[in-house]
């Protein structure tokens, strides 16, 4: 597996160029999504192809906090909302919430799966909320936060006290079963987790590293 470096734009503009193919020319599309800085850029390139009908896509979002209702300015439904769905009508948005998650991997089944997956990764090798020593096997759940990841996210809180504890995620397992995986890393604190995840071990301890093993993942490194 390789690392394909480039800047932020060209990366976020080829993601979204293969997602108004894959929208163009699949009849019911189904896109998972991230929330954090990572993906903005791609969801402002998307929101600016004015021209392509995302009606009768789907969408999957990763993960939520626990604790945040929807409309909460930063929960990943308020996140959504600012950054994409304000700007293009999708067919249905799905989102790990209470009443969801525990259906949440029958779902994406039920809709033949994921067939663009969108992902970052955060400083510890964590995918979705999957944090260091998840197994291969996890579906989707609620997870308690690490210590690395409550302080990560407190820049988007007024204080490190009010970042949720707890989160529902889409599993490793889940995330697998995506048909085709875009991860992106931006900045160079990502670097050396990059590096290890996608050219290391194989290990639950580093969550990312299983994408080794995913058929059709493209790995992006942006400065
Ligand atoms: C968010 C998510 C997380 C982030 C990761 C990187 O939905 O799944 O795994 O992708 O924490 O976050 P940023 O992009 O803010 O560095």
């Amino acid at each position: 597996m390789r690392i394909r470096s480039n800047t932020y734009e060209k990366v976020c503009h080829l993601i979204a160029s293969n997602i108004r193919d894959l929208v163009k020319h699949r009849e019911t599309p189904v896109l998972g999504l991230a929330t954090g800085t990572t993906p903005i850029g791609i969801y402002q390139e998307l929101s600016r192809m004015r021209d392509t009908n995302f009606s009768s896509t789907i969408t999957f979002n990763l993960d939520e906090y626990v604790g945040l209702n929807g409309w909460h300015p930063q929960s990943y439904n308020h996140f959504m909302y600012e950054h994409l769905f304000s700007n293009l009508t999708f067919h249905e948005k799905y989102f790990p919430t209470e009443k969801l998650y525990p259906y949440y991997d029958s779902m994406i089944d039920n809709v033949n799966g994921i067939d663009i997956q969108i992902l970052g990764i955060g400083t510890n090798g964590h995918i979705a909320f999957n944090e260091p020593g998840t197994p291969r096997d996890s579906i989707t759940r609620i997870v308690d936060l690490t210590e690395n990841t409550i302080k990560d996210n407190s820049r988007f809180f007024d204080s490190i006290d009010e970042v949720p504890t707890r989160a529902r995620t889409m599993g490793i397992e889940t995330i697998m079963k995506a048909k085709r995986i875009y991860l992106v890393a931006q900045g160079s604190h990502k670097k050396e987790i990059l590096e290890k995840a996608i050219h290391g071990e194989i290990t639950p301890e580093v969550p990312a590293s299983f994408l080794q093993e995913h058929p059709k993942c493209e790995v992006f490194y942006c400065e």
